[in-house]
């Protein structure tokens, strides 16, 4: 039975689409089969991996707001133990869309039921915001990581998301017990400033057991490689970010035992 990672920070830009991309790479690399959910309408994580949103004819906001299966909306990335279920700018509309539907922080949860068993891990791609979308994801997920700039808002922004992942964890009578955090992953370190390394710090002192020992460096591989649709494993093998990414990897497969 796979693990649902959801990857997840309601501050923006802080990593969340380039870590669910290359995590999801690094994941399949060591042999895992790995599905991503891209849940945000911005669609970084579909077009980072090649597709044009125009061509495709069925995304996550189909998941969301029609009967279709998970399976039916599944699309092959060029990895071939990686999948994805595209983003869409429709899911900008999802809230009124789904404005009479019981239940609706848990249709993500269900959807992916039945196929949890077909892959080791499923990787949710966030929006940066606290909606329903976010929400879907907190109740289907097994565990939260939760990417962090090495920067002084980005810190001052985390207890607001952990305060989420506690709502979901104890919601009245939908609660989602099982929720955990897989780890805050300290994100675009500048390894020439030192201010970044106080707030990995202050991180630490925050969330101890919950801090990743690895931690993402600022590099431009990171930004190139999504402009050839590919993972930075892709395009630059060797390359620090490609090791960061790996190690990360090793770090949940260790953690996780799938
Ligand atoms: N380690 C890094 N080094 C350099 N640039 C990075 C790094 N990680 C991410 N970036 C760049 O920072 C920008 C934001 O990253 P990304 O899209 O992954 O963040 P996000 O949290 O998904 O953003 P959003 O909240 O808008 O969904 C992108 O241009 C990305 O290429
Ligand atoms: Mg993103």
């Amino acid at each position: 039975m796979g693990k649902i990672i959801a990857i997840a920070n309601q501050k923006g830009g802080v990593g969340k689409t380039t870590t669910t991309i290359n995590l999801g790479s690094a994941l399949a690399h060591f042999g895992k089969k790995v599905l991503l959910i891209d849940l945000d309408e911005q669609a970084n994580a579909t077009i980072g991996l090649g597709f044009s949103q125009e061509l495709l004819d069925y995304t996550s906001y189909d998941l969301l707001v029609s009967d279709l299966e998970a399976r039916e909306l599944i699309y092959h990335t060029q990895d071939r133990n990686l999948d994805i279920i595209p983003g869409s700018e429709r899911l900008i509309n999802l809230a009124i869309d789904l404005f009479k539907i019981d239940n609706k922080e848990l249709i993500l949860q269900i959807k992916l039921n039945l196929l949890k068993k077909n892959y080791d891990y499923i990787l949710i791609d966030c929006a940066p915001s606290l909606g329903i979308a976010l929400e879907n994801a907190l109740f289907a997920a097994d565990s939260v990581i939760i990417p962090v700039e090495c920067e002084y808002f980005a810190y001052e922004a985390l207890p607001l998301m952990i305060n989420k992942i506690h709502q979901v964890q104890t919601f009245k009578n939908k609660k989602n017990q099982k929720l955990t955090i897989e780890g805050v992953l300290l994100t675009k370190l500048d390894n020439r400033n030192i201010f970044g390394y106080k707030i990995i710090d202050k991180v630490k002192d925050l969330l101890p057991t919950k801090t990743f020992k690895t931690i993402i460096s600022r590099s431009s591989h990171l930004q190139e490689a999504p402009m050839q649709g590919k993972s930075v494993l892709k395009t630059a093998f060797h390359s620090r970010s490609s090791r960061e990414y790996r190690e990360l990897a090793q770090e949940i497969l260790e953690n996780n035992n799938i």
